[in-house]
């Protein structure tokens, strides 16, 4: 079993190696590949740091490579790299650009795959299956690279995509990863309570996500941690503002528009109920649900005071509701 897992980390390796000599050193790799990379104001340095690479657009390149350089299809398949159907084999990220995914210590995990372009006919992203070595739920991209500029800023910036990590290094702001498209899980956050109690989730400014995602901040909460909110400009993520501002401003950004996620998630309510008070009552219980989570009580207590005053209800209210809820989770 032991011996599996470093056979798939190792054609995983050879993998990424490939992906990127492809792009780096074949014509195709650098006209379509590389070019895509330039063109989103990636500098050569960061394309390097990233091991950011190129699946040639051909059905088995890959797999064939592989084969050739005495790889063994059964750890070609678990990776999911290659893909067996009718005893003939395809390269699962055919014509895409390569992200690699790293575990803390560094090794390649799994892959994510970006079609060139925005065609509509496939997936924009796809990502390696689950395997015995990549569990999605239990990565955060960027981790390999982020984890020492986390435990030194003592905070971390959590962001939804491969290429908003990316670009947030490159603009300097290194304690940057994100859990990629899945929804946010514990196992995740453990990750991240291991360098800093620290994190602040940024929203891409397409609202979609927002309200998915802040019941996976109530997870972070259940942790102990501090959490803090950043929601982008409509139609920008972390990857396009940082591209389109200097460093100094999107410090600044950040900076003023963190705000505490508790007494943020009240405002967005207070906001969302208006003068409803049936859709009222429902928002105080999911407010003190999220508060629930939090496992220090003084902590508790100073968010039930904040709530208080931004919903204007009264802390007795809230308290009797909050009592009422730990009675019924035990
Ligand atoms: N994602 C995915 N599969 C998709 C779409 C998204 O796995 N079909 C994941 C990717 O990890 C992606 C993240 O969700 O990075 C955030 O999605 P989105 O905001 O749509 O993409 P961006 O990261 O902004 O991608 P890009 O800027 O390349 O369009
Ligand atoms: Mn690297
Ligand atoms: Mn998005
Ligand atoms: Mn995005
Ligand atoms: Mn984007």
């Amino acid at each position: 079993q032991a011996d599996e897992r470093e056979s798939m980390y190792l054609v995983s390796e050879y993998a990424s190696k490939y992906f990127q000599t492809q792009m780096h050193k074949t014509d195709e790799g650098q006209a379509i590949g590389l070019s895509y990379f330039k063109e989103r104001g990636f500098t050569s340095e960061t394309i390097k740091k990233f091991d950011l690479g190129y699946s040639p657009d051909e059905w088995d390149a890959f797999t064939k490579n592989a084969l050739g350089d005495g790889y063994k299809l059964e750890f070609l398949e678990k990776t999911g790299l290659t893909i067996v159907k009718d005893e003939k084999t395809f390269d699962r990220f055919k014509g895409r650009v390569m992200f690699p995914i790293q575990s803390m210590s560094g090794r390649v995990l799994g892959f994510g795959g970006r079609i060139l372009g925005n065609s509509k006919k496939a997936a924009k992203y796809l990502n390696s299956p689950e395997s015995d070595i990549y569990h999605k739920s239990k990565v955060l991209y960027g981790i390999y690279h982020a984890k020492q500029s986390i435990a030194k800023e003592d905070n971390c910036y959590l962001v939804e995509g491969y290429t908003d990590v990316i670009q947030f290094h490159q603009s300097g702001i290194e304690n940057t990863v994100s859990s990629s498209g899945t929804a946010l899980t514990s196992e995740q956050i453990r990750l991240i309570n291991r360098l800093t109690k620290n994190i602040t989730v940024l929203f891409d400014g397409d609202a979609a996500g927002t309200r998915a995602s802040m019941r996976g901040i109530d997870l972070i909460l259940e942790q102990g941690m501090n959490v803090k909110v950043c929601p982008f400009p409509e139609g920008e993520d972390p990857d396009s503002f940082a591209r389109s501002n200097s460093e100094a401003e999107l410090e600044e950004f950040l900076k003023e528009n963190s705000y505490d996620f508790i007494t943020y998630k009240a405002s967005l309510l207070m906001d969302e109920a208006k003068n409803d008070p049936v859709k009222k009552a429902d928002l105080i219980r999911d407010m003190v649900q999220s508060i629930a989570k939090i496992p220090d009580n003084i902590q508790k207590e100073v968010y039930l005071q904040e709530c208080s005053r931004i919903m204007d209800i009264s802390e007795d209210v809230l308290y009797a509701t909050l009592a009422q809820l730990e009675k019924k989770d035990g």
